[in-house]
C-alpha cells in the first residue's frame, strides 16, 4: 500500500527539489509544483501564515477552500488521528477505503471531518467542518510532499479566475513576481483538476467533476448510487455552503467565450460565428471534433484558392528541457498533443479578418489535456472573442469535467447552431 520514494540529492534536480521542499517547510512564499491534473500552489497545510501565503499570492478569496495533498496514508492517518481516535479504528472512513484502492495516487479528492484538535490551519479549510483530500499520482508532487514530509495545500496555480495552468510557463505567466518558485514538470498528463467526492452523505455526491468519470466512481463498492451535486434538499440550506467555490468565475480567458454545445443542421463558417460575436478583427476557435473538416477547412480551401491563405504553426506548450528529474515524466509529457493554433486570414472587401484555429481533440482525453492551454493560447494572440466547440457529456466520463469548466468560461452559451 503505501511506497517508499528516496530521492536523488546529488543530482541537480534532487537538490532543486530538496530546496522546493524545503522553502514548503519553511517559507510562506508558496512553491508551485507539477501534478497529472493541474499545476498546484503549494504551502504547508499545518502552517496558517503558509497558506495565507497562497490567497495572497493567487489573490483567491479566502472562504474557498484548499486541497490537502498528502504523499501516503500514513501521512493522512496521522493529519485525521485525534486524541480521541484508538489505534485500532482507521480514521479513514470506510466508505472511502474501496475508492482509494481503486484511484489513489490519482485524480480524485474526498472529503473528509476535520477532526477535533486538528493540525490543519483553519484558513486550509475556510471555516467548514471538512477539507478535501488527495494523493496525486504525478511523481514530482509526491517527491515533493514526502520529502517536505508536511501535507500540502494547494489550490491550481493560476491567477484566480483563469484557466487553470496546464503547464510551467503558464504558472510563470500568471504568478510571475508573487512566487519563487516553481518546479517544472512539463505538460500536466490530465489536464483539468480532480473530481471531488463526499462520502460522508448518503448517497454519495460529486461535488466536481474532474479527471475521474462517474461511471468510473459507480463501479465501486458503495459507489453505485452516486449522485452528481447533493440531491437531499436538507444539505442545500444556507448554512452548508457544499461545494464553495461555486459562485466564483472561473477558467475565464480575457476574451469572451462562446460555447456552441452542440451543432446541428448547416455548420456555419467562422466568418458568420465572428458576425454574430459581433467582432470583426479577430477570433479564436477551439475545434473538439464536429469541426475537424468543416468549416474552417473550408475558410482554409477558399482562402488559399483566394491566396489569402496565410498559415503560420505556433507551437505552445512547456519547454521540456531534458534533465534526469524531469524524464520520470517524458512518459507522461510525450501524449500531450503538440498545442497547434493555425492563423487563417480572410479578406472581404476592405475588411480583414483573422481565425486563430485550434483542434485539440478528437478523443476527450486529448479535448481535456489542451483545453486550458487552448484557452491561453488564444489570449496570447489577443483575439476579440474565443468560439468552443463542447463536447458530448452524456457519457459521464472526463467530457463532463470539460463542459462543467466551459460553461463556467462561457459567457455566451448557444445550445445549438
Ligand atoms: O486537481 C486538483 O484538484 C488541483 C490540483 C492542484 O490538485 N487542485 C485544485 O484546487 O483544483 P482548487 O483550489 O482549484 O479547487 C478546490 C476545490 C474547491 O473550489 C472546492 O470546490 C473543493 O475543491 N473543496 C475543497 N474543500 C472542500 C470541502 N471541505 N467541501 C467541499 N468542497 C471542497
Ligand atoms: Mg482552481
Amino acid at each position: 500500500e503505501d511506497w517508499d520514494l528516496k530521492l536523488d540529492t546529488t543530482t541537480q534536480d534532487g537538490k532543486d527539489l530538496e530546496l522546493a521542499a524545503s522553502s514548503l517547510k519553511k517559507s510562506d512564499v508558496p512553491v508551485a509544483f507539477p501534478t497529472e491534473t493541474v499545476y498546484g500552489l503549494g504551502a504547508d497545510a499545518t502552517r496558517s501564515a503558509a497558506v495565507k501565503g497562497i490567497y495572497r499570492a493567487k489573490q483567491r478569496p479566502s472562504d474557498n477552500p484548499l486541497i490537502v495533498h498528502i504523499a501516503s496514508l500514513k501521512q493522512l492517518r496521522r493529519l485525521l488521528s485525534s486524541s480521541e481516535t484508538t489505534p485500532e479504528v482507521d480514521p479513514i472512513p470506510q466508505i472511502y477505503h474501496q475508492l482509494i484502492k481503486r484511484f489513489w495516487p490519482g485524480p480524485i479528492t474526498i472529503i473528509l471531518p476535520v477532526p477535533e484538535g486538528s493540525k490543519l490551519a483553519p484558513e486550509v479549510t475556510a471555516g467548514l467542518r471538512t477539507f478535501g483530500a488527495r494523493m496525486p499520482r504525478n511523481l514530482l508532487a509526491l517527491a515533493l510532499i514526502k520529502t517536505a514530509d508536511v501535507p500540502v495545500a494547494a489550490p491550481s496555480a493560476n491567477a484566480s479566475t483563469k484557466p487553470s495552468p496546464t503547464a510551467a510557463e503558464h504558472v510563470r505567466y500568471d504568478l510571475d513576481g508573487r512566487i519563487e518558485m516553481i518546479v517544472d514538470g512539463g505538460p500536466c498528463d490530465v489536464g483539468v483538476e480532480s473530481t471531488v467526492v463526499d462520502g460522508l452523505n448518503s448517497p454519495p455526491a460529486i461535488l466536481r467533476p474532474g479527471g475521474i468519470g462517474i461511471d468510473l466512481i459507480k463501479t465501486v463498492p458503495g459507489w453505485e448510487n452516486t449522485v452528481v451535486g447533493y440531491h437531499d434538499v436538507s444539505l442545500k440550506g444556507d448554512a452548508a455552503p457544499r461545494a464553495p467555490g461555486m459562485k466564483y468565475r472561473h477558467y475565464a480567458p480575457k476574451a469572451p467565450v462562446m460555447l456552441v454545445e452542440a451543432i446541428g443542421g448547416k455548420q456555419p463558417s467562422a466568418l458568420d460565428l465572428s458576425r454574430q460575436l459581433g467582432t470583426n478583427s479577430s477570433v479564436g476557435l477551439v475545434r473538439t471534433k464536429t469541426w475537424k473538416r468543416m468549416p474552417v477547412g473550408e475558410v482554409i480551401e477558399s482562402a488559399e484558392d483566394q491566396g489569402l491563405g496565410s498559415m503560420e504553426l505556433t507551437p505552445s506548450g512547456a519547454d521540456i528541457s531534458a534533465s534526469p528529474l524531469k524524464a520520470m515524466l517524458r512518459e507522461s509529457a510525450y501524449h500531450q498533443k503538440q498545442l497547434h493554433a493555425e492563423e487563417v486570414i480572410i479578406e472581404e472587401g476592405d475588411k480583414r479578418f483573422i481565425v486563430w484555429d485550434v483542434c485539440i481533440g478528437p478523443d476527450t482525453a486529448s479535448v481535456a489535456r489542451g483545453l486550458f492551454s487552448a484557452l491561453r493560447e488564444l489570449d496570447r494572440k489577443d483575439v476579440d472573442a474565443i468560439i468552443v466547440e463542447g463536447v458530448d457529456d452524456e457519457e459521464g466520463d472526463i467530457a463532463a469535467a470539460v463542459m462543467n469548466r466551459l460553461r463556467k468560461a462561457a459567457e455566451i452559451k448557444l445550445e445549438q447552431l
